[in-house]
């Protein structure tokens, strides 16, 4: 694994954790730390594309015990043209992409304030797990501008056009369990249990066949953004073409035989 300045990588059993570390700046995510995220998203990646399956979810989340990101870094900001505001929000917008294309589930381990960018980062994840100290919101309008990294989109589809407008407009803060609530977040659990509770989702789905789960994550991705029945297709076709992979052969026969499945990603 490369060397990084602003995020401290770790595996731990089947999770891959990429912490951002700028506890000083409430994790804010500055140019270096997108550029950062975008290379060791994409490190993943081309481990997975070998069939090199040692990592079956990356886990997402920030340094201290105050904030997972508390936003985009205003400072490297304030002073953006059109220009640069248009590419920092576009290499934004590269990094939720390139989480959400990641052949394994990501999931958000949000430890404190997610707010701005820090909410949009935790949105492009596949799934939010909150500790109880957590605050999400979109107060980009306190600034005058708008979310930039996806935030006015992805929380349309996560949470409806009424809550999306309502926190991207107010700005308001919501405590983890109004976020649980409306569905933003996917599980709420004490500050103390976070990380053990994400690692152990990932053991969980580290005993899936990879192959399968990787299709899940990209039938229901690619599915949401088309009319029904050609998502339903989608889902067919994925469906059938596991059906050449010696994984679906183990499991089904490993079910028949009453034992564990030995998958291996083939
Ligand atoms: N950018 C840069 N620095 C930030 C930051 C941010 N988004 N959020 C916090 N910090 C810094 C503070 O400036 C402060 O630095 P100093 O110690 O050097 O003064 C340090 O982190 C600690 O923050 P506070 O003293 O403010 O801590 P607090 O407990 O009083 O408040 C907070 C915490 C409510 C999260 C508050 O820091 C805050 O409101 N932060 C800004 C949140 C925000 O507006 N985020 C949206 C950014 S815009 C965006 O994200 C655009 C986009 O979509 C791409």
């Amino acid at each position: 694994m490369s060397s990084y300045e602003t995020l401290e990588i770790e595996d731990r059993g089947f999770a891959r954790i990429v912490r951002i570390n700028r506890p000083k700046a409430l994790n804010a995510l500055n140019p270096t730390v997108i550029a950062e995220l975008s290379r060791a998203v994409e490190e993943l990646g081309q481990q997975l594309e070998t069939g090199n399956w040692g990592v079956r979810a990356l886990i997402l989340t920030g340094a201290g015990d105050k904030a997972f990101v508390a936003g985009a870094d205003i400072a490297s900001m304030v002073d953006m043209n059109k220009d640069q505001a248009h590419e920092f929000a576009s290499r934004g917008h590269a990094v939720g992409e390139m989480l959400a294309n990641l052949a394994v589930p990501v999931i958000a381990a949000v430890n404190g304030f997610a707010l701005g960018g820090g909410c949009e980062l935790a949105l492009a994840c596949d799934f939010i797990i909150a500790s109880d100290k957590a605050r999400f919101g979109q107060p980009e309008v306190k600034l005058g501008v708008i979310p930039g990294f996806g935030g006015t989109q992805r929380m349309i589809r996560r949470v409806g056009i009424a809550r999306a407008l309502e926190l991207c407009v107010t700005g308001d803060m919501i405590k983890a369990d109004e976020a649980l609530r409306i569905g933003l977040v996917n599980r709420v659990v004490a500050g103390e249990q976070l990380l053990d509770t994400c690692l152990a989702m990932v053991d969980g789905i580290a005993k899936m066949g990879p192959l399968a789960v990787a299709a899940a994550k990209r039938v229901i991705h690619q599915g949401a953004e088309l009319p029904l029945a050609a998502a339903n297709l989608l889902e067919v076709q994925t469906f059938a073409g596991l059906f050449e992979t010696r994984d679906q052969s183990e499991g089904m026969r490993a079910f028949l035989e009453k034992r564990d499945a030995q998958f291996t990603g083939e």
